[in-house]
């Protein structure tokens, strides 16, 4: 075994690391990447790297969306800020707003649940079932029958390897479906906040710092993993006692400095570096402008009602802050796509990805064939995008969101389990009630009227070709009366109360077809339109199920004859990155050093939000209260640091370790000139920023301070 790994190590090594930073690899990589690990600077085994429940590995968690990492024998678990923003957010009122003020439990019994919805996924095992899934596609009689079949072996398999009560498993598709990997994660369903900075330092900068740099962020927080007495995960219970898991994380003892090694495990969401050129098109031309464009008017609209109304600026903060993120990524997107020339890159790899092909003769016909197919099914997402996005948001939002799942979950408990859609199967209860029993904190009856409004407006704007006649006939007209009309009749639903929403996740169909309640006899009125064109919409992906994974590999195997070094786009599934320490020069020319200092957050603190650092915090660094916590090279405390990896969404709150597997810090963004690296990879500009472990051991010491914190993670506090 030996000689093989070190023969694939060596022949990736010849290839050179084209890039130096680029690349998620999936943990099965790890023979492959191993001689250029070492070469990059890890002291560690890359072996050890690939025992995924070991040290370090087996401290790494999913959260669903962001990662997190355990970082004490008694279940402490660090992640961002940002990340935990959601459970601060449930937690908070305009009277006692943690969003604001920060939250310190001095005891475990002062811990606040972060939510019924809130989850940590602990990795157990990871099964390639490549042959089972894709001899089940293969059986089947049409693109409708793919999809169905990918769905009922999804199904099964996910429920055996659900047998064992606490766990949760998920299959991953990965280069469009050319490996399926299935994976178990123990779920841990009771989590807890702990500690979470004043937003004056978890946010600081906010929003106008947002993928940006120079950047000087304490976006870490802390919660706790709780487990039923028994050592089995179980929902929140004040008789939970903490988890104790077999790994975690320790504190590095040595600085990190520009050019160290370091290395991110995490869970990445999505990249598309393998789309095809006419999806990029799309993607500029359309779906960014389109989707940032509606948001940034959604936030305007939450933002001048929020001004007005503490209640509605607290409940819907969480949501704002999702659109804000998005919207601003887009647009640092479509700058980033301009300045490297992607169009222009994509469709040149593209053409000659098609030229190989077509050298080939007939062993290239399947994949050019499948490349045609693949543009065929794009156009025909295209030719109803407006309306399949507004149609979309419009029964997504609120009340009415609240009325076509419950109607939905009626029509789905009708059937047998292992074929009721997914989302509504009973493994799906819990979070299904969590997010009808959460509505509470994240609705305010006269915003929705306001959310509602805007997307039926977006409605009618609609060309008749893309209209929807359920939605046509209940509405009744085209104009802003028939709005009015619309919005004062749903303006009666009793969905808006919490006990509602859960008594009718237990009543039956006809009970809802014979409701009088506007918002329940809308989601009625247009579930056969819904169920038609999802199921239109499964005949497309059955079709995509064959073409995507025979491109993608076509593109694989070019690549590869042409000695560079193939990774699959990211998909939420546990990736790792590595490279170096480094900062970069701007297209103004300015170098950016890679690390930001103490001193900087105090010369750019207005007094305003989102420059509102601290009081106590200004107090120190004026007295250069370093806390024992300073870079000798630095002369002051570390705040925020740059490196060459390669992150995206899902990646938030990764723990970034050294080259010996301990941890100087977590990611928590991407600059500016990196998010384009979503398309197409652009090594000289895309960093990643992470927050120091030094900052964040300083803000615990000088700031708002947490001694048991500092102590559990075996760093007391120096005086
Ligand atoms: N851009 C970061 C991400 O997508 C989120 C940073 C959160 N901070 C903020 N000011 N919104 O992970």
């Amino acid at each position: 075994m030996r000689y093989s790994v070190l023969a694939v190590a060596l022949a990736v090594a010849s290839l050179g690391v084209a890039h130096a930073g680029e690349g998620m690899w999936v943990p099965q990589q790890l023979p492959e990447i191993a001689g250029p690990l070492k070469k990059a600077g890890l002291k560690l085994d890359a072996k050890q790297l690939a025992n995924l429940t070991g040290d370090p590995m087996g401290a790494v968690v999913s959260l669903g969306g962001c990662t997190a990492s355990f970082v004490s024998p008694k279940g402490l678990v660090v992640t961002n800020h940002h990340c935990a923003y959601g459970a601060i957010q449930l937690n908070s009122t305009p009277e006692r707003n943690l969003m604001k003020d920060g939250f310190n439990a001095a005891q475990p019994g002062d811990e606040v649940s972060a939510g019924p919805n809130a989850r940590i996924y602990a990795l157990d095992s990871i099964r390639d079932v490549t042959a089972d899934v894709q001899a089940a596609i293969a059986a089947a009689p049409d693109a409708l029958g793919r999809t169905k079949a990918l769905d009922t072996i999804e199904k099964k398999l996910v429920a055996d390897c659900e047998a064992e009560a606490g766990f949760r498993c998920r299959l991953y598709s990965f280069a469009g479906g050319n490996t399926y990997r299935l994976f178990r994660n123990l779920e841990i369903q009771d989590v807890r906040l702990v500690y979470a900075p004043p937003g004056s330092v978890g946010n600081y900068g906010g929003e106008v710092d947002n993928w940006m740099w120079p950047r000087h962020t304490g976006d870490f927080s802390f919660y706790r993993a709780y487990v039923g007495k028994d050592g089995k995960p179980a929902a929140y219970s004040t008789d939970n006692v903490p988890y104790q898991p077999k790994q975690w994380l320790k504190v590095a003892d040595d600085a990190l400095r520009d050019g160290d090694f370091v290395m991110v495990a995490g869970y990445p969401g999505r990249t598309s570096r393998y789309a095809l050129a006419q999806e990029f098109d799309n993607t500029v031309a359309w779906s960014y402008p389109t989707i940032g464009g509606h948001y940034k008017k959604l936030v305007a609209l939450v933002e001048a009602e929020g001004a007005k109304n503490p209640d509605i600026a607290v409940k819907y903060a969480n949501t704002v802050r999702g659109w804000q993120n998005t919207m601003k990524n887009y647009d640092g997107q479509l700058e980033g796509f301009a300045r490297i020339g992607a169009a222009e890159r994509k469709h040149a790899d593209e053409k000659a990805v098609l030229a190989w092909l077509q050298q080939q003769g007939d062993k290239g016909r399947a994949a050019l064939d499948a490349h045609a197919r693949l543009l065929a099914l794009d156009a025909q997402a295209t030719a109803t995008r407006d309306r399949d996005l507004v149609f979309g948001q419009l029964r997504s939002t609120g009340a009415i969101g609240a009325a076509a799942q419950l109607y939905r979950l009626s029509i789905e408990r009708a059937k047998p389990d292992a074929e009721r859609e997914q989302g509504y199967q009973q493994r799906d209860m819990p979070t299904f009630e969590g997010g009808m029993r959460q509505m509470e904190r994240r609705y305010v009856p006269a915003m929705d009227r306001e959310l509602q409004a805007y997307w039926l407006r977006e409605y009618i704007k609609l060309p008749a070709s893309q209209r929807v006649e359920a939605v046509d006939k209940w509405l009744g007209g085209n104009d802003e009366k028939a709005i009015t009309r619309a919005l004062d009749k749903l303006a009666k639903t009793a969905l808006g109360n919490t006990d509602m929403r859960l008594g009718l996740m237990k009543a039956d169909r006809a009970a809802f077809e014979s409701s009088k309640d506007p918002a329940i006899q809308f989601a009625v009125a247009i579930m056969p339109t819904v169920l038609k064109l999802e199921e239109e919409g499964k005949a497309r992906a059955g079709d995509a199920l064959l073409a995507r994974p025979a491109f993608l590999q076509a593109i694989s195997d070019y690549k590869k004859s042409k000695g560079q070094f193939v990774y699959p786009d990211a998909n939420s599934s546990l990736r790792i990155t590595f490279g170096k320490v480094t900062g970069y020069t701007k297209t103004d020319g300015s170098k950016q050093a890679s690390f930001t200092r103490l001193e900087e957050v105090a010369a750019k603190a207005t007094g305003t939000a989102p420059f509102d650092a601290p009081k106590a915090q200004l107090e120190a660094i004026a007295a250069k209260r370093y806390g024992g916590l300073a870079d000798r090279k630095l002369g002051t405390v570390p705040v925020n640091f740059l490196s060459d990896l390669d992150i995206t969404g899902g990646n938030s709150g990764s723990p970034v370790l050294d080259a010996e597997g301990k941890l100087v810090g977590l990611a928590f963004d991407g600059n500016w000139e990196s998010v384009s690296s979503n398309w197409v990879f652009d090594p000289t500009m895309t960093r990643m920023i992470s927050v120091d472990q030094r900052y964040m051991r300083w803000i615990m010491q000088e700031v708002y301070p947490a001694p048991q914190v500092l102590a559990e993670l075996g760093v007391p506090a120096k005086d």
